[in-house]
């Protein structure tokens, strides 16, 4: 069988070009002791792979030159010799930009296509259901009567949080660029209100839409849109760093926030979170979303296009906005 893959061929200076990918074909060695073959239905396009193209220390090493790109995703199994998992059985792990991946078994979780589908397994009960989970919950303490403030209101962590927020009985407010995400976030997310940062001043928004202050942010954009929550954090309020898209394709220094001191004024604080820190009790996360879906008060959005040749420039999409809801590359039918 062979497996065509695609493997980092240069570190990119801004945004990826496809000359920075080299699309190589391989063929599938045998499955040995241990290891499980899995065939690679979908792919997980996250905005985090575009810090794993870059040399430098960071909470994952980097992809090296040559290598075939990391990302995580699901697929079915086709050959096992490990007992727990079985020819068929539907798994999720990292999988690689490639068609087939044979892994150690330890290095698989199954999923069961019972509670959600392939692509949901991506979104609300994947890694960006959990990274949702745990931000919001656990590192942003949000409780009954809090103001929650979402960036990247409409994407895949964006989306669950805002969800989260109103189960909780807070009040969402989102920031999205454009009006269909802005009218999806409150029309179908249910936040109570969504700032168009593309269409209007930020600030502006959040004076109108948070006019006791903001106690938790949600940051997946980092930059100016940061800088314009900080004027209007109240006190004690938590800021979850979940990411910064705004500045991962910078060629120059990236820029932090200049209103910093609104920490010290409010007695707040800023916190970075990683998910993978939270992997032993995802499950208690997967247990709570797959409720709410099954009781019909949660959505999981995902936009997926077909064909791992599309892989660069789908990856893009993320940093252009141009993906409404959870980014999948559909690599094979099932
Ligand atoms: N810490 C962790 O463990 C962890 C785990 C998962 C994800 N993350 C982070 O969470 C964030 C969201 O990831 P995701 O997978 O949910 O992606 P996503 O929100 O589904 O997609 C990215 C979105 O970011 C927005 N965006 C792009 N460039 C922007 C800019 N310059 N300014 C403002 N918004 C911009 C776009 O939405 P608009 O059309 O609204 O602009 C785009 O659709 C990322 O920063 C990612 O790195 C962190």
């Amino acid at each position: 069988m062979n497996n065509r893959q695609f493997r980092l061929a240069a570190r990119p200076a801004g945004l990826a070009k496809r000359s920075d990918w080299n699309l190589t074909t391989e063929e599938v060695t045998a499955t040995a002791e241990g290891q499980v073959l899995v065939k690679v239905l979908q792919l997980s396009l996250d905005p985090a792979m575009r810090g794993w193209m870059n040399e430098g220390r960071s909470y994952i090493p980097p992809v090296n030159i040559g290598e075939v790109m990391r990302a995580g995703g699901v697929g079915k199994v086709i050959a096992s010799k490990d007992p727990k998992f079985a020819v068929g059985d539907h798994v999720s792990g990292m999988m690689g930009v490639q068609e087939y991946r044979l892994a150690e078994a330890k290095d698989l979780a199954k999923i069961d296509l019972g509670v959600g589908t392939l692509s949901q397994w991506l979104n609300a009960l994947g890694m960006p259901g959990m990274t949702a989970y745990f931000g919001l919950l656990e590192v942003g303490q949000a409780k009954a009567g809090d103001t929650v403030v979402v960036s990247g209101a409409a994407g895949a962590v964006g989306q669950t949080v805002g969800q989260i927020a109103k189960i909780k009985g807070c009040r969402a407010v989102g920031i999205a660029g454009g009006k269909s995400k802005c009218d999806f976030v409150v029309n179908e997310l249910h936040y109570d209100a969504c700032i168009d940062y593309k269409g209007g001043d930020v600030k502006d928004g959040l004076k109108q839409h948070c006019p006791k202050g903001v106690d938790v942010y949600f940051d997946n954009v980092g930059g100016e849109i940061l800088d314009a929550v900080l004027t209007r954090i109240g006190r004690g309020a938590r800021i979850v760093i979940c990411g910064a898209i705004s500045q991962y394709n910078n060629t120059a220094p990236v820029k932090g926030p200049a209103n910093y001191l609104s920490l010290l004024v409010n007695r707040a604080r800023m916190q970075g979170m990683v998910v993978f820190d939270y992997a032993d009790r995802y499950n208690l996360a997967v247990k709570d979303i797959a409720q709410w879906m099954r009781e019909g008060k949660f959505v999981s959005r995902e936009d997926v296009v077909a064909g791992i040749e599309n892989f660069p420039e789908t990856l893009n999409k993320l940093f252009s906005g141009e993906n409404f809801g959870k980014l999948v590359l559909k690599v094979a039918d099932e």
